[in-house]
């Protein structure tokens, strides 16, 4: 079955069983500068799994794109990967444990036709803060017929799954495995030895807990069932192939890369299937206009380039290549993701770009290695140098250890390691932090200033006219940072109008209205937003004093949610700074008191 057959069986399935199919939303989330990558198909659907209602119902199903870099070190294998696709389903407080685990094990049997006798399953095993699934356990021995040497218990570290960010939904979970037939590690060895016995193919994640800031698992108001299937894994299976990259999905990039290689090394297979899956990935992030740059996002766009151009040399290949990497990428997928066409022209000139700069810094970093080899006055080149090499001039660790090889020195690796593993804590600390401030927070406060920046939005409509529209919000508990287009400085008098405009809207107590309707009719009712896919030809609006029909609305937004459900609960709006924020953006940063 191609990558293709299996995506549309999935979503055909799913919709026979009452789902309603939704579109990937972008790697890159909409509007929300504070995630840097979805991470998975959850991701965008946690007000759902809050909650709120979705426009088409309590089942979707989608196939999400997805950016994970923290198994980057891992990819070269035979199945890790930074980029990938995600097949997925949802219940929101509809079915729950039962209805998923058949719907799962059929998909795989009967639509996929893996054979029943090859699966093995985990189950939660239990711990103080949830017990034992025993339903899950049950469900599988009995009515699914698996037998129980081949269900494993474990515990959270196994089987439990989110949140995503510090707070949000999570549960315990139930994966499934397909045995290879390889022989068993050890005596223990079960699906959690991560040995090659087992391949992971899905999860479904029973979300009735929300994790607080405290640490602590509540239950949600409804049960939700989150389902994740790498769609990669999937093909290698079903396609017989030891590895994702022989699949149709990976084949004819690897075959480009194979062209342009020099050199046949023992390295090759591994730096092969780094530059595929760098610059598959790379090409999506670019693809939704983010430029290589050093930080955020750009620098994880950089980062896979670098690494792809880097192993690049591992196969010889000395001029520009990426872009025709790239080329590939897009005409595997770009039929499933047109958006990858439509930037075509960006790719290549940001992926050209991006090579000829780090040739460029290669050449710094080559000068600055050579006084460091002048001035040496012992045979080691020190952990610190080599980390410098690496953080001012991009240098791979491999490229120093050459160098230093051809000048009879050594490199002190440990203590390289020590520098860098330093730096990785800080840039995870960072990223985490960053992820703190977006989706995964859902508290009231934050709520609150959600629908502060609805009310702000069209007071600066009113106030600078109607080419004001939202470049980007990033909200958190304490305050509300806003992009919006505008070309000049506001001044005094302007600022003070949105302020005193937003504390009427607040004192008026006016009511927040969210309905459900059909973009047409969004947009013939004057409502503004992002008209884009992502909720399939239904939409959800939010109004303020005054339904989506009424003319005296203040404001109608199409959005996902949440928000609060009258005004009156903001109290009072203060805009604490306006800058700003690129070519013909302004950034207000805004707090409730
Ligand atoms: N959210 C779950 C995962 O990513 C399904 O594995």
């Amino acid at each position: 079955m191609t990558a293709n057959d299996i995506r549309q069986n999935f979503t055909k399935y799913f919709e026979e069983n009452g789902h309603k199919a939704i579109p990937s939303y972008p790697v890159v989330p909409q509007n929300d500068p504070s995630v840097l990558f979805t991470t998975a198909g959850m991701h965008p659907l946690v007000p759902y799994l809050m909650g709120e209602a979705h426009p088409l119902g309590r089942r979707l199903v989608d196939t999400q794109i997805c950016l994970r870099t923290n198994d980057i070190d891992e990819v070269g294998d035979s199945d890790h990967l930074t980029f990938f696709e995600m097949l997925g389903y949802w219940s929101f407080g509809d079915y729950f444990k039962k209805e998923s685990i058949k719907y799962t094990f059929d998909f795989y049997t009967q639509v996929l036709g893996f054979d029943q006798n090859k699966i093995s399953v985990t189950v939660f095993a239990g711990d103080e803060d949830a017990p034992f699934d025993e339903e899950s356990y049950n469900i599988w021995k009995n009515e699914i017929d698996i037998s129980e040497e081949r269900i494993f218990k474990y515990d959270k570290k196994e089987n439990w799954w989110g949140p995503a960010a510090e707070t949000g939904p999570c549960g315990p979970d139930t994966e499934m495995f397909i045995d290879t037939g390889l022989e068993k590690c050890s005596p223990s060895c079960g699906p959690a030895c991560h040995c090659d016995k087992y391949t992971e193919i899905g999860n479904n994640v029973f979300m009735e807990y929300f994790k607080n800031v405290e640490g602590q698992y509540e239950k949600l108001s409804q049960k939700n069932v989150d389902v994740g299937i790498g769609l990669e894994r999937l093909a290698m299976l079903s396609q017989g192939k030891k590895s994702v990259f022989e699949t149709d999905l990976f084949k004819p990039i690897v075959s480009k890369i194979e062209d342009l290689a020099k050199v046949s090394s023992e390295k090759k297979e591994k730096s092969i299937r780094i530059i595929a899956d760098h610059l598959r990935a790379a090409t999506f992030v670019l693809a939704e206009q983010i430029e290589p740059s050093n930080i955020d996002r750009g620098y994880i766009a950089r980062r896979l380039i670098r690494r792809a151009i880097r192993h690049g040399r591992n196969l010889g290949i000395t001029g520009n290549f990426t872009s025709t990497v790239a080329k590939e990428v897009i005409a595997v997928m770009g039929e499933s993701y047109p958006l990858l066409k439509e930037n075509e022209k960006f790719i290549n000139r940001e992926l050209d770009q991006e090579e000829e700069k780090f040739r460029k810094t290669l050449e710094n970093g080559l000068k600055k290695f050579n006084q460091i080899v002048i001035r040496r006055d012992h045979q080691g080149i020190s952990g610190k140098e080599a980390f410098d090499l690496f953080q001012s001039f991009g240098f791979p660790i491999e490229i120093t250890e050459e160098l230093a090889e051809e000048n009879k020195l050594t490199v002190d690796l440990e203590n390289f390691k020590v520098e860098y593993r330093k730096h990785q804590e800080l840039s995870r600390k960072g990223s985490e932090k960053k992820f703190k401030g977006g989706l995964g927070d859902q508290s009231e406060q934050t709520i609150k200033y959600h629908t502060a920046a609805h009310l702000m939005l069209e007071a600066l409509r009113r106030v600078l006219g109607p080419h004001v529209s939202q470049r980007g919000a990033n909200i958190t508990q304490e305050r509300l940072r806003f992009d919006f287009s505008h070309p000049d400085k506001m001044t005094e008098t302007q600022l003070k109008a949105v302020e005193e405009m937003v504390n009427d809207k607040i004192n008026s107590k006016l009511p927040v209205i969210e309905t459900i309707t059909t973009v047409e009719e969004a947009k013939g009712n004057g409502a503004t937003g992002i008209f884009d896919s992502k909720y399939g030809d239904k939409v959800k609006v939010y109004t303020i004093g005054g339904d989506l029909y009424s003319t005296e609305a203040f404001s109608k937004e199409i959005c996902g949610g949440p928000h609060i459900k009258n005004t009156g609960q903001l109290n009072y709006f203060r805009i604490k700074k306006e800058e700003s924020s690129s070519a013909g953006v302004r950034r207000i940063k805004a707090i409730l008191e």
